[in-house]
């Protein structure tokens, strides 16, 4: 292929930007053509595309968010947008694309690709919720920012004496909370892929203040089926805690990406340019224990992303 295309869609990920400047370059280095899509597939369809050289992506490896804006298209879900789409990527000579986003990003792609249209797709979330690569682009920045949040919190919570409740983002998936959760020191972690139990919870945080604990911090997923101000409620009715309550969401999304999250975003979209270079399509890119993979894209939109549950009894046994 001579000329592709890249966009970035859904949510936006630290290291989105990361993975366009890789996919620029590297198609930059094989005299192919790339073309920005802005908005994601919004920008597909209403033909907003604009050339890419080397300079464009020049100071943008270190940003957090994507110099190719995002949007989440309800038109394209209709089968007037995709043809649209469609037009639009043939009109411009476009052989083929990149889309880095999450789940419902691949779904778009694997409908284009259905439809005869060459695409990779590259993993861009901080929910970490594919179940094809052990990691998504994004997520561990998200991690960093709950743990720099959590630490912040901690200074103000056991000063007080209190309990704080924390939500973190993840859509259905609970990684963040777990992660996070785990590494920085959480009394309490509710993820939608375990049953809450909020008796034990509770017993739990008045076993800890009764051994000497003079603060307690809990985690608890967006996902879970309670809120944060039920969760008080309930904790309010079980223990005589000082609680109050946080909700970090949009903080998430922003902010630099980490080393982690930029290799990652490089590897995979380095990978992509490649695979399109050679006329190989349809596959969703990403890493499994630290190799980069490829898969058939609408293998990996099946493939249903697992908990780390055997990490739950290291945070009871730690957080004591
Ligand atoms: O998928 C990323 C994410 O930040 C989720 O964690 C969250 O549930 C959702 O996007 C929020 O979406 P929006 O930006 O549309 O409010």
């Amino acid at each position: 292929m001579k000329r592709i295309g890249i966009l970035t869609s859904g949510g936006d990920a630290p290291g989105m930007n990361a993975a366009i400047r890789a996919a620029v370059r590297t198609a930059l280095y094989h005299d192919m053509e790339i073309i920005g899509i802005e908005r994601g597939y919004e920008g597909l369809i209403e033909g907003s595309f604009r050339g890419m050289d080397l300079a464009s992506v020049g100071d943008i490896l270190h940003r957090g968010g994507t110099v190719l804006k995002t949007a989440r298209s309800e038109r394209f879900m209709t089968e007037e947008g995709q043809l649209e789409a469609m037009n639009n990527l043939e009109k411009c000579g476009i052989e083929g694309i990149i889309v880095c986003g999450g789940d419902g990003s691949y779904r778009g792609a694997a409908e284009l690709s259905r439809r005869g249209v060459p695409v990779i797709g590259i993993p861009g979330t901080i929910d970490n919720d594919m179940g094809y690569t052990d990691y998504t682009i994004g997520y561990d920045t998200a991690v960093n920012t709950v743990l720099d949040a959590i630490s912040m919190l901690r200074d103000t919570t056991s000063s007080h004496e209190r309990t704080t409740i924390l939500e973190v983002m993840g859509r259905d998936c609970g990684d963040i909370a777990l992660y996070a959760g785990l590494t920085g020191g959480a009394d309490g972690i509710l993820i939608p892929e375990l049953p809450v139990d909020l008796d034990e919870l509770a017993a739990k945080l008045e076993e800890g203040m009764a051994r000497g604990k003079n603060h307690s911090l809990i985690i608890k997923a967006e996902g879970v089926d309670i809120s944060v101000e039920e969760l008080k409620r309930e904790l309010d009715k079980r223990t005589n805690l000082d609680i109050r309550t946080v909700v970090l969401a949009y903080l998430q999304r922003g902010g630099s990406p980490t080393a982690r999250d930029r290799m990652l975003a490089t590897l995979t979209a380095n990978k992509a340019v490649e695979l399109l270079r050679n006329d190989e399509y349809g596959y969703a890119v990403g890493t499994v224990r630290g190799e980069v993979i490829k898969m058939p894209l609408e293998k990996a939109v099946a493939i249903k992303r697992e908990a780390d549950l055997y990490l739950i009894p290291m945070i009871d046994m730690l957080s004591r």
